[in-house]
């Protein structure tokens, strides 16, 4: 199989978990592609979605799927979106896409947050993947010189403006073994609007393609 079918594998699967007669949360990137694509076929059974990014409002819109401000609705059951790592213990480094900051913020507000992703992304210990962080533009140097004091690399991504209008650094050198820890005094820096460690709000299922299939895993404690 390849890594486009394991994507549509578990996009399908993510379809289970979707809540009749309401608001599903959609995150960003290729696997929430497929998903907003499987979604589009039970379209008629739920009222709308909210989207993590506007590419993902995009996709949504063309397929006829409702696109709900988030303070338009006062309740999300589930949220699907994908990740760029993933640990056993459901922490995850997202923000590959740069949707880091609408994605976490969705994530806090739904009941479940649904993980899929292709068996790749499941890894012992986050960190090869360079950990994203949105920076409003006037802090840039200053988060930089901040990042580079705690052993960081950070390289700004060239010729990219978040949703929201700011900067991503990309950083490679964390040491994540603490990751919500880490995720807390990233944010503490003046400047940093969120970083790419999802810990203190893990998801609570992930749904791993694999050629044999798809594995449904929880936190292990
Ligand atoms: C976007 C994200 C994505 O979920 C993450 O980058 C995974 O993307 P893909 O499904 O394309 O591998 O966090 O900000």
């Amino acid at each position: 199989m390849t890594q486009d079918e394991l994507k549509q594998l578990v996009a399908r699967e993510a379809l289970k978990h979707v809540v009749e007669d309401a608001v599903v949360g959609v995150g960003s990137g290729s696997t929430v592609n497929c998903f907003i694509d499987a979604l589009a076929s039970i379209k008629g059974r739920i009222d709308g979605a909210v989207a993590a990014s506007e590419a993902s409002a995009e996709r949504l819109r063309k397929h006829g799927i409702r696109v709900f401000e988030l303070n338009a609705v006062s309740e999300l059951q589930v949220y699907v979106d994908g990740a760029d790592e993933i640990t056993e213990h459901m922490h995850m480094i997202k923000g590959g896409g740069g949707a880091l900051t609408r994605e976490k913020i969705i994530a806090a507000v739904a009941r479940k947050f649904v993980c899929i992703a292709d068996a790749s992304k499941l890894v012992p210990v986050l960190g090869r993947f360079p950990l994203p962080i949105e920076v409003i533009p006037m802090a840039r140097s200053h988060v930089g010189r901040a990042l580079l004091a705690m052993g960081a690399q950070p390289v700004l991504r060239e010729g990219y403006k978040t949703d929201n209008g700011n900067l991503i650094l990309d950083c490679r050198g964390l040491s994540i073994m603490d990751p919500p820890a880490l995720e807390a005094e990233l944010n503490n820096i003046a400047g940093v609007v969120t970083n790419g460690i999802f810990a203190r709000r893990p998801a609570d299922l992930l749904l791993l393609g694999a050629p044999e299939g798809v594995r449904s895993m929880t936190a292990r404690r």
